[in-house]
C-alpha cells in the first residue's frame, strides 16, 4: 500500500534531518528511539501492515529495512563526527601553552634560628675562632664520660637525655656541643680555637626549654689561657651581638668539666629587668654557660696540664635568638607558623 510505504519515506526523510541537528551523543540516541529503535515510528508501522497481502507487506518491509538500514549508517556516521570534535574540543581545552609567562614561586628566607646561629659563627670568626662539627648521636664516652661526668653522676641529672638501645649500646643523642671539646682535641695540637655549632637533645620541654635546641660551643687552649680572656671575650661577643648598652653579668656556677665555672646573663629583653614568666622574676636571662677547662679534661686526650690552660662556654641558639628578636616563647620557633616566621628580615 502506498500510503504506509508513503509514511515510511517520510520517517526516514525527517529521521535524517533529526540526525543531521543532532548536536551531542544523547541527541543522537534520542532521535534513534523516535524513529528506528525498537520501538521507534518504523517499527511500529510494520505492526499495523500485518494484515496487508503478502505482496504488500513484502514491499513495506522492504522499503522498511532500506530506511533504517540507511538511517543505522547515517547514525553510526555522526555519532564518530561528534565523538571527533569532542575530542577536538577537549585537546583544544587542555592544551598547554608554553609561551605563558611562569609563576615565581613566594620567596622564602632564613629561620631566625639559622639566622642567629650564622651570625654567632660570623662573629667568632672576626675573634679568630674556627669552625667544627660533630655527631649528634653521640657516644656517652664523649657526652659524658671524657666531660668528667661518669656514669651515676648525679650531673648526669642536669642533662637528662635521650638513650638509644642497641647498635652497640651506649649511645645518646649528646646534650650539649662540649663532645666536639673532646674529639677536637683527640684531633689538634694546642694551640687551639674552636666553635662548634649545632643540635643538641633534652628530655625539657616549657617557654623557654625545647626537647631540640642549638648551642654553640667554643674554646680555647694555649699556654696561657686565663679567666680573663674568657671573660674579655664574651664580654666583647656580647656587645657585638646584642650592642653596648645592654647590661650582662658573670655569676658562678658549676660544670664537672670545667673550674672554676660561670654563667652568663644578660637582662630580660621582654620585661627590661622587671621581672616576668620568661626570666621567671629575676629580671636576667642566662646566655651560656662557661669556664676554665678542668685539667682532669685534659688527662682524656692526653694534653699535659703543666704546660696548658683552656676555656670554654657553650650558648643557646634559641634563647639568644629570642633575646634579640624579643620572642616569649621558644616553642614558637619550632611551629613553623609562616604568619610568625615572616615577621624576621629575609
Ligand atoms: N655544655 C654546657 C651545657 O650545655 C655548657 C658549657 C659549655 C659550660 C662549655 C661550660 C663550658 O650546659
Amino acid at each position: 500500500m502506498t500510503d504506509a510505504a508513503g509514511r515510511v519515506q517520510e520517517l526516514s526523510d525527517a529521521g535524517l534531518r533529526a540526525l543531521e541537528s543532532a548536536r551531542t551523543e544523547s541527541d543522537l540516541l534520542e532521535v534513534k528511539g523516535r524513529y528506528f529503535g525498537k520501538k521507534g515510528a518504523i517499527s511500529e508501522i510494520l505492526k499495523t501492515v500485518a494484515s496487508l497481502p503478502v505482496e504488500e507487506k513484502k514491499r513495506i518491509g522492504a522499503a522498511a529495512n532500506e530506511a533504517r538500514a540507511a538511517l543505522e549508517s547515517a547514525f553510526d556516521a555522526k555519532l564518530s563526527r561528534i565523538r571527533e570534535q569532542e575530542r577536538v574540543a577537549r585537546e583544544g581545552k587542555e592544551r598547554v601553552d608554553v609561551t605563558l609567562p611562569g609563576r615565581a614561586p613566594a620567596a622564602g628566607r632564613r629561620h631566625p634560628v639559622s639566622r642567629t646561629m650564622g651570625e654567632i659563627i660570623a662573629t667568632f670568626q672576626r675573634l679568630g675562632f674556627s669552625v667544627r662539627g660533630g655527631p649528634e648521636i653521640e657516644k656517652d664516652y664523649y657526652n659524658f664520660e671524657a666531660l668528667n661526668i661518669p656514669k651515676d653522676h648525679p650531673a648526669r641529672d642536669m642533662q637528662d637525655t635521650f638513650y638509644i638501645d642497641g647498635m652497640g649500646g651506649d649511645l645518646v643523642l649528646r646534650t650539649h656541643t662540649s663532645p666536639i671539646q673532646i674529639r677536637t682535641m683527640e684531633a689538634m695540637r694546642p694551640p687551639v680555637r674552636v666553635i662548634a655549632p649545632g643540635a643538641v637533645y633534652r628530655c625539657d620541654s616549657d617557654v623557654t626549654h625545647s626537647p631540640m635546641f642549638h648551642q654553640v660551643e667554643g674554646f680555647a687552649v694555649d699556654r696561657s689561657a686565663t679567666m680573663a680572656d674568657l671573660k674579655g671575650l664574651l664580654t666583647e661577643f656580647c656587645r657585638m651581638m646584642f650592642g653596648p648598652e645592654l647590661p650582662l653579668r658573670f655569676r658562678p656556677s658549676y660544670f664537672p668539666f670545667t673550674e672554676p665555672s660561670a654563667e652568663v646573663d644578660i637582662r630580660c629583653v621582654i620585661c627590661r629587668g622587671a621581672g616576668c614568666r620568661v626570666c621567671k622574676t629575676s629580671g636576667w636571662l642566662e646566655i651560656l654557660g662557661c669556664g676554665m677547662i678542668d685539667p682532669s679534661v685534659f688527662g682524656f686526650v692526653g694534653y699535659d696540664p703543666e704546660t696548658y690552660t683552656g676555656f670554654a662556654f657553650g650558648m643557646g641558639v634559641e634563647r639568644i635568638a629570642m633575646l634579640r628578636h624579643g620572642i616569649s616563647d621558644i616553642r614558637l620557633l619550632f611551629e613553623n607558623d609562616l604568619r610568625f616566621l615572616s615577621q624576621f628580615q629575609p
